[in-house]
């Protein structure tokens, strides 16, 4: 008996979404060691905290794969943009979440009138990319504000410390 499987389409889609997700990994455990090495104590348990959990989205995506009888490609993950200030890191992050975000949303577009239960699979992760996107956009408008002020930043860094 052969057991049911997705459809290529869906897989790749996740398959390049795992990807993303391993790529997402990499780029917080940068900052967090970017953070780590410039004592923002905030930014280092806060982006220790990110990087965990996009191993988590990648371990949802591995498990739905399997459970659909695909094997989830391991591609090799590419070494990430050097990180050139702490507020660096958030425009980064910004940008890489809506990239996500996008990607996420362009799959539900694509994916809703061929596979129901895929589409509602990846709302989870649409729903994060945009938590994630409004988080970022919060996060920014406050640096903004503090156009640069190291004392700022350093009051930002202990409030993030505090917060998560
Ligand atoms: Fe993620």
């Amino acid at each position: 008996m052969k057991l049911k499987t997705l459809d290529t389409d869906c897989s790749e889609k996740l398959n390049n979404r795992l990807a993303d997700e391993f790529k997402a990994f990499y780029f917080y455990k940068n900052a967090a060691n970017f953070c780590k090495l410039n004592a923002y104590e905030g930014g280092y348990k806060f982006f220790s905290d990110e990087a965990e959990s996009e191993l988590q989205h990648a371990k949802k995506i591995e498990e739905y794969l399997s459970e659909w009888n695909v094997m989830p490609s391991l591609n090799p993950i590419e070494t990430p943009e050097a990180i050139n200030s702490y507020v660096d890191i958030f425009e980064k992050a910004y940008n890489l979440e809506y990239a996500l975000y996008e990607a996420y949303n362009k799959d539900s577009i694509e994916i809703l009138d061929e596979d129901a239960a895929t589409f509602t699979f990846i709302q989870q992760f649409l729903k994060i990319q945009t938590d994630s996107v409004f988080e970022y956009n919060t996060f920014l408008t406050k640096l903004k504000r503090l156009d640069g002020d190291e004392l700022g930043i350093t009051y930002f860094d202990k409030e993030l410390l505090n917060n998560s």
